[in-house]
């Protein structure tokens, strides 16, 4: 167990069951964007100003940043629900105590590199998983523009480190990682010269969009080498508030579960439609899903929509490793899409599964044959060779071991409430990372998911 989930043991359960119960019917609001709710608490404490924060998502990880951003010595002030105030003093001043990012790698990634830009020292820890995860790809890039770092080999959480006196890099990005780009482009900000980072795969941009939109100029061009990024040291960020749109990321859930629970019909309202974030549906529709988008309007520079989903019969498709960046996130649930659909899914260039919260290639391998899945695990992919849906439900019959991944958690029991026999998943708790809430919305929908 985590030491999130550890600390909730007393008041949540520590198994939740899924079982089928019917048809999905109704609509509902997907929780805020998780990406878009850490950078608008952290470039509102950068910036200068009063920052006021829509439809921030209260989980854990969010949480947590929030708490940092107080600790750098912002002001932050819960308004009600999701509505947050950050009084930004245009700069971090040296923490009192350790910043503990729980289980949160955006959080942890991109405040290192906010916080590299000024002369303090700080030290970060975080929950064993994210103590597990590796942070060379953040230091060495912030190595590199001159920052200090002592603390664990691998190197791990803890670890601290003293910023100030950055100068400028041009950063190719080994691998496609918003986060690495995210720290890089925030301690440019502190940089002398003009930070670029340069990425062969496109990865989420809402960093750029919100540094642009906290009145930053940020070049960003595209070339034979991938796209450029360029951000100049030393602009100062004034405040500017922010209306955080719903996760695609988390409306993936009831939506997959609309599309593999025969007779169901779900609508998630104010979903996020940044191309950089929707490969999963494109890959759905390609799977025969009946999506339907309506009501596509702007949201606090973004584009948003109400996604609605019918109950399809799914077929395999093969991923196009190109879209892996633009989905990374929703492989668990689209998993369980395979599992339900006719004939094999075929999932590659997916390295970067193993270092999320958890080896999400492995525990979703596990996890779908002990439901009586066929599955192939690759060392970069997995094969799920579908059961074909209504005609033949996925046995279930297992508990599926999440390692306190929210992800995982979710997609299994989705998956119970289309299968044979209930699905159980140990650690629920740690849901509330991510999507807190998420089973009374699912029981609001039909769904039956009991502690038990
Ligand atoms: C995120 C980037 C992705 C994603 C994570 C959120 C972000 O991680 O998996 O949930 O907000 O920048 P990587 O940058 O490690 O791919």
């Amino acid at each position: 167990m985590t030491d999130t989930a550890q600390a909730r043991a007393g008041d949540r359960p520590s198994r939740l069951t899924s079982r089928a119960g019917g048809a999905l019917r109704g609509v509902a609001v997907a929780p805020g964007d998780k990406s878009i709710s850490h950078r608008s608490l952290i470039l509102g404490a950068l910036a200068t100003g009063v920052t006021e924060i829509e439809g921030l998502l209260e989980g854990e990880d969010v949480r947590r940043t929030a708490a940092a951003m107080a600790a750098f010595g912002a002001g932050v002030e819960r308004l009600g629900e999701g509505r947050w105030r950050v009084d930004g003093k245009g700069g971090f001043a040296e923490p009192a105590d350790i910043i503990d990012c729980g289980n949160a790698g955006t959080g942890a990634r991109l405040i290192m590199g906010a916080a590299a830009g000024f002369p303090i020292g700080v030290t970060f820890t975080g929950d064993s998983s994210l103590r597990g995860r590796p942070m060379g790809r953040v230091l060495k890039p912030l190595g590199l523009m001159g920052v200090a770092f002592t603390g664990r080999a691998g190197p791990r959480l803890p670890l601290s480190l003293r910023g100030g006196d950055l100068k400028a890099i041009a950063y190719r990005l080994p691998e496609p990682s918003a986060q690495v780009k995210s720290a890089v482009l925030l301690a440019g900000l502190g940089a002398t010269g003009e930070t670029q980072v340069i990425e062969p795969i496109l990865t989420r941009d809402h960093t750029e969009r919100m540094l642009r939109a906290f009145g930053a100029e940020v070049s960003v061009e595209d070339t034979a080498e991938g796209r450029v990024i360029g951000l100049r040291g030393g602009q100062p960020l004034r405040a500017a508030n922010v209306r955080v749109p719903g996760d695609p990321s988390s409306a993936a859930f009831p939506l997959v579960a609309a599309l593999i629970t025969p007779g169901s019909a779900v609508t998630v309202e104010n979903v996020l439609l940044n191309p950089l974030r929707t490969g999963l549906f494109d890959t759905l529709r390609e799977m025969g899903a009946n999506l339907t988008i309506a009501n596509v309007r702007q949201a606090g520079g973004e584009q948003v929509g109400d996604i609605t989903a019918r109950y399809s019969a799914l077929r395999g498709v093969t991923v196009p490793e190109a879209r892996s960046a633009s989905m990374i996130d929703e492989y668990p649930i689209l998993a369980v899409a395979a599992a339900c659909a006719e004939g094999p899914t075929i999932m590659r260039g997916l390295g970067e599964l193993r270092v999320k919260e958890s080896d999400r290639i492995a525990l979703m391998a596990a996890g779908l044959a002990a439901c009586g899945v066929q599955v192939e695990e690759e060392p970069e992919g997995l094969i799920v060779v579908g059961t074909s849906g209504a005609n033949h439900a996925v046995a279930g019959g297992a508990t599926a071991r999440t390692h306190g991944d929210h992800r995982i958690a979710m997609s299994f029991l989705i998956l119970g409430g289309a299968a044979q026999a209930p699905i159980a998943v140990d650690e629920p708790g740690m849901i509330a990372t991510s999507f807190p809430g998420f089973t009374a919305l699912m029981a609001a929908l039909g769904s039956r998911i009991d502690a038990a």
